[in-house]
């Protein structure tokens, strides 16, 4: 599997995408779930490797509560809801992120799909969930010291990780045109391509996967090097 692409997605544009049909943000999330299905049947299709996805970030606690809940609620309910979807596929899906502060039945429901599809193995989706960048990084490191470890090293870091096993982000693709980072990804994006599409992220599907392929393999990767 290591050969195979891993592609990060900042699914943004939801909630200009609800306000565009006067419709409330949250109607913009429940079509963005929508689109991360379509999307994900592209990179079954497409021989993808691994998906991740950034859901929410540590710092979407400041949107009001309402829009916060709802998305707690998508995270509990419709992720169980979505099961038969993960499992007739083949996706795993892992978790990335701090899990502790999320309600007590988003963590229940998580915990009972990642391990309800532990052995699928077609795509692996990581659900970055209160994740961020700057975080992962001080939980891998306090996580070396707990062991004991004395002299950090990015190879520390990197295995600290919450799921090791999956290798670098190649690509980070972003929606509705914004050209950042927000704190996604951080460790593993120092050399992974950049793409941002202006599509807003519900209208998404199988080919923007295909897309993006085509955008990263026309990318010279040279990793500090001299390149092809
Ligand atoms: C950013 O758009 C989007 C989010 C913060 C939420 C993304 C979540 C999903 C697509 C649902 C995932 C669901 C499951 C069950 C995995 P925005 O709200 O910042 O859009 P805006 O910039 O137009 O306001």
């Amino acid at each position: 599997m290591e050969d195979k692409l891993h592609i990060g997605l900042i699914m943004d544009g939801n909630g200009r995408w609800a306000s565009s049909r006067h419709l409330p943000r949250t109607a913009g999330h429940l079509a963005g779930l929508k689109a991360l299905k379509k999307v994900a049947l592209g990179a079954i299709k497409n021989n993808v490797g691994y998906l991740t996805l950034y859901c929410f970030s540590t710092e979407n606690w400041k949107r009001p509560k309402m829009e916060v809940d709802y998305l707690m609620g998508l995270f509990s309910e419709k992720v169980i809801g979505e099961l038969p979807f993960f499992n007739n596929n083949g996706i795993k899906l892992l978790f990335l992120g701090d899990m502790e502060p999320l309600p007590e039945d988003a963590k229940k429901a998580l915990n009972q799909v990642i391990d309800e599809t532990k052995n699928n193995g077609k795509l692996i989706i990581q659900l970055a969930i209160n994740y961020g960048g700057q975080d992962e990084v001080c939980r891998a490191v306090n996580r070396a010291l707990s062991k004991g470890i004395t002299l950090i090293t990015p190879e520390v870091i990197r295995s600290n990780f919450d799921n090791p096993e999956v290798p670098p982000v190649d690509v980070i693709a972003r929606s509705a045109g914004e050209m950042r980072l927000s704190n996604f990804l951080l460790w593993d994006s120092a050399y992974a391509e950049f793409i941002s599409y202006k599509k807003l992220w519900p209208d998404w599907d199988e080919c923007d996967i295909v897309s993006i392929i085509d955008d990263f393999g026309k990318r010279n990767r040279k990793f500090g090097g001299l390149g092809k």
